[in-house]
């Protein structure tokens, strides 16, 4: 038996969890998976019910569990709160307790979506690039940080900051999964400027000796930024650092369409993970069954490969996801003339249904 805990969040996070959950119970008929749900609190859920972002209750509950599947967090209703009781503090505390360092985030147009990419389709169609973002290091979690008062000013501060072993467990990550795909891995730094990078691009040469069929080479992040836009095809895996691999995932997702479609998994040493789309709560658009939910069931696809083995649940369930754009259906961030304007819950049966009917 799998244990999976469902962890909604804010805004649009529920209503595209849901979906998810429909397209899960179609895997459970179709596969007859063994899998219990819990379901728990998080974000501005949590503060609003328990004034904790991470209450200790859903910290439990996810040390127990095989996986989590996580929708979003965050809005304006919270953001007044003071620093530590904000909900992004939540993930980035369940991200740390955990040791999640390994957060996968693969960017993939879809061919039925090229023209929905704010780039020209022969310069995006066929993308299938693999960001590898250290999640739990960096400039996120790094001390001293603060805001200070020093000769009667303000000073806010942080401290970027990389072990040579978060720097060797990431690359081998990156580089384990570039052997299942295009053996070629582009790692992102500032050594130009930072130290800290400075010795990433040395640590990551180091360990790339280990694998002789691996091409790596070296970007500087502003570099990196701009061949995104230029030539994106150009990359395969993508290895960088919490803060470098936030800004260009956000970008990495605009190629494809939308950032609607990015799925994310962030996995410990272990292949246990936290599964969430890689776009926000979307305050705006909450409950008004205009989210698209495929992020978050291409997230649940992600569960099925890395947390619960099962590579052959993920492939039906991407194969749905393809199958429904296939039949024109958009929701309305990837709508285009032409095809036909759905619903969250449309989109999500329609998933389930495509899965049930194989
Ligand atoms: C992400 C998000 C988070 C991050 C926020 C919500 C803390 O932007 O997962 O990319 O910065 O890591
Ligand atoms: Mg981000």
């Amino acid at each position: 038996m799998s244990r999976i805990l469902v962890l909604p969040g804010d805004g649009i996070g529920p209503e595209i969890v849901d979906e998810a959950l429909r397209v899960l119970d179609a895997a459970q008929a179709r596969f007859g998976l063994d899998i219990e749900l819990d379901h728990g609190l998080v974000g501005g859920a949590a503060c609003d019910a328990e004034g904790d972002p991470l209450p200790e209750g859903t910290l439990e509950k996810a040390r127990a569990a095989d996986a989590i599947l996580f929708g979003s967090i965050g809005g304006p209703k919270w953001d007044t709160l003071e620093r530590d009781k904000r909900p992004e503090r939540g993930l980035l505390r369940l991200r740390s307790s955990l040791g999640l360092f390994a957060n996968l985030r693969p960017a993939i147009l879809f061919p039925q979506l090229a023209g929905a990419s704010s780039l020209k389709p022969e310069v995006v169609s066929g993308l299938d690039i693999l960001i590898v973002r250290e999640l739990t290091g960096g400039i996120y979690f790094g001390q001293p940080r603060g805001i200070k008062e020093e000769n009667g000013e303000r000073v806010g501060f942080n401290t970027y900051v990389y072990s040579e072993s978060e720097m060797k467990r990431i690359a081998r990550v990156a580089f384990d999964l570039a052997m299942q795909r295009g053996k070629r891995v582009c790692s992102v730094d500032k050594a130009n400027v930072l130290e800290v990078t400075e010795l990433w691009k040395e640590v990551v040469t180091e360990e790339a000796k280990a694998y002789p069929e691996i091409e790596l080479s070296h970007m500087y992040v502003d570099n990196a930024a701009m061949q995104l836009v230029r030539a994106p095809k150009n990359f395969d895996v993508i290895v960088t650092g919490n803060l470098f691999g936030d800004i260009l995932s956000d970008e990495a997702a605009m190629l494809t369409g939308s950032i609607g479609m990015l799925p994310s998994a962030s996995l410990d040493e272990n292949r246990k993970g936290l599964y969430e789309p890689c776009h926000g709560s979307a305050p705006d658009i909450a409950g008004q069954g205009l989210a698209n939910p495929l992020a978050t069931i291409m997230s649940l696809a992600m569960l099925m490969r890395y947390s619960l083995q099962r590579g052959d649940v993920a492939d039906a369930i991407e194969a749905a996801v393809e199958k429904v754009l296939d039949q024109g259906l958009r929701t309305a961030d990837i709508h285009t003339e032409g095809t036909r304007k759905v619903s969250t819950g449309e989109m999500g049966a329609a998933v389930a249904e495509a899965l049930a009917n194989g």
